[in-house]
């Protein structure tokens, strides 16, 4: 399964205005003064990871994450696609201590596959999809994205695609990519858990049947 719906209430202008009037000027003046950015380098600008004192300043938000997450077991990122692009093909990768490796990144470290993502479409998240792909090659570990690349496109059948209207958690360990032909940046907010937990969605069945 690549996508589940799943709602939860959220303060959604909120979160928006949070977005245009704290990350977004920051990203673009502060913390990248070259503009020249390539598709993965700009879609990975987004932000920093957002915790719990970032979480506060949306309480419905807030209470709906730790219901459905458990205290202290989420975080989240805004996450901004550039207008008319498709991102490379990859295999998100999680950090820390956790039970599965399906690939492995170089000879002194093992990095873990993120399986799920619970993604909020915010801004422009309409005629643009999240796409997954059956893949041929072997992927390439790319420290700077914490990500997988599969760069032999011209091999891949495309499999599945989405496009967020609503809350989804999105398979992140499905060869994937953001297709945005429009105009706009696209924004969402991404929370992950802790715990990246491979049995999430039938957890989450068992708490809201
Ligand atoms: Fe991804």
């Amino acid at each position: 399964m690549n996508y589940q719906q799943f709602s939860i209430d959220y303060e959604l202008d909120k979160i928006c205005e949070y977005y245009l009037d704290k990350i977004q000027p920051s990203i673009w003046k502060n913390k990248f003064p070259n503009k020249n950015f390539n598709i993965e380098e700009f879609n990975h600008r987004g932000s920093e990871t957002l915790g719990n004192r970032f979480f506060s300043n949306f309480p419905i938000l807030f209470s709906e994450l730790k219901k459905t997450f458990g205290e202290n077991n989420f975080f989240g990122r805004y996450f901004v696609t550039k207008p008319q692009s498709k991102g490379f093909i990859h295999v998100d990768a999680a950090t820390g201590n956790y039970l599965s490796n399906e690939f492995t990144a170089g000879k002194d470290f093992v990095c873990h596959t993120r399986y799920w993502s619970y993604n909020i479409p915010l801004i422009n998240c309409t005629n643009n999809y999240q796409e997954w792909f059956s893949v041929q090659c072997d992927p390439s570990f790319l420290n700077e994205f914490n990500s997988w690349y599969f760069f032999e496109e011209k091999n891949s059948n495309l499999i599945d695609s989405l496009e967020l209207k609503s809350p989804f958690f999105v398979n992140t360990a499905v060869p994937h990519r953001i297709n945005n032909p429009t105009n706009e940046e696209r924004i969402v907010l991404a929370i992950r858990t802790v715990d990246n937990s491979k049995n999430l969605l039938d957890r989450l069945s068992n708490i809201n049947p």
